[in-house]
């Protein structure tokens, strides 16, 4: 039953789990009462709204019942655009190389805001040097960004995605060469040698994310995460930003 259990543990899985058994619970009744005659369009919204309830009684978070209830009707409706096959195979790898490790880490690409940046180089040593790290780089605009106002700084960013990762090492190499850029997975790194960890996640990992800093980081460094708490952990300090997405930059002293 291990299978079972890393199924549930995964909301991706869940996802696809429900999109497979309400298509063949649809593909069963169309067999069964072939005197039914619907359209295409009409099944497509059944078998939507069948996955949305089994998402719903599976207590998922509330948008998978909306991306349930549309993602087959969509799919339908897109059909009849007739967009030439390629396109879709293009959309498909360009999703993957993004978002394909999404199911693994639940940890979507978003990117950190200017305002980020200003907050973040007025909470770095102004004359000292030191190290930092973004966990989860993305497209390394952050990186490039501080090095620029904060050069007394070492940048170092890792990224698991292949396509952000390729984006952030293309663009550090021009704008910023003395940033360091890591394709892989920032649980497997070691971050002793750091004294500021930056991380803009998501809920997921943060408690995890907490417990490899304090063993792994030295006593006076620095972490930061951008929207997202260390739960039962108060931070030491705490700046709401007037950005797009209303922000907020969490601090903890090790
Ligand atoms: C919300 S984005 C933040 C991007 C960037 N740090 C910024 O602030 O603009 C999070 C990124 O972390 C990456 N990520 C998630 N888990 C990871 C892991 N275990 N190792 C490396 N990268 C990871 C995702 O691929 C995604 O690009």
């Amino acid at each position: 039953m291990v299978w079972l259990t890393s199924i549930r543990q995964s909301p991706a899985c869940v996802a696809l789990l429900t999109q497979v058994l309400s298509f063949a619970a649809i593909l069963l009744l169309i067999l069964v009462f072939p005197e039914r005659k619907l359209s295409l369009f009409q099944w497509a919204m059944l078998q939507g709204a069948l996955a949305a309830l089994m998402s719903y009684r599976c207590r998922m978070a509330t948008w998978w019942t909306v991306i349930h209830l549309l993602f087959m009707p969509t799919l339908t409706a897109t059909l009849a655009l007739s967009i030439p096959p390629f396109w879709f195979c293009i959309g498909f790898l360009l999703l993957a190389l993004i978002y394909g490790k999404t199911y693994q880490t639940q940890v979507p690409l978003y990117l950190s805001s200017q305002e980020v940046t200003t907050v973040l180089s007025s909470w770095l040593p102004k004359q000292n040097n030191f190290s930092f790290i973004d966990l989860g780089c993305g497209c390394g605009g952050l990186l490039k960004n501080l090095s620029q106002v904060q050069s007394n700084g070492s940048y170092y960013g890792i990224e698991a995605a292949p396509l952000p990762y390729l984006v952030s090492k293309l663009r550090n190499i021009v704008f910023a060469p003395n940033n360091t850029i890591k394709w892989g997975d920032f649980w497997k790194d070691d971050l002793t040698q750091y004294d500021v960890v930056y991380a803009y996640l998501s809920p997921v990992p943060m408690k995890s994310l907490w417990e490899k800093a304090r063993q792994e980081m030295q006593p006076g460094s620095i972490f930061i995460s951008n929207s997202f708490i260390i739960p039962d952990v108060t931070p030491e300090k705490s700046v709401k930003l007037n950005d797009f997405s209303g922000s907020t930059l969490y601090m903890w002293r090790i």
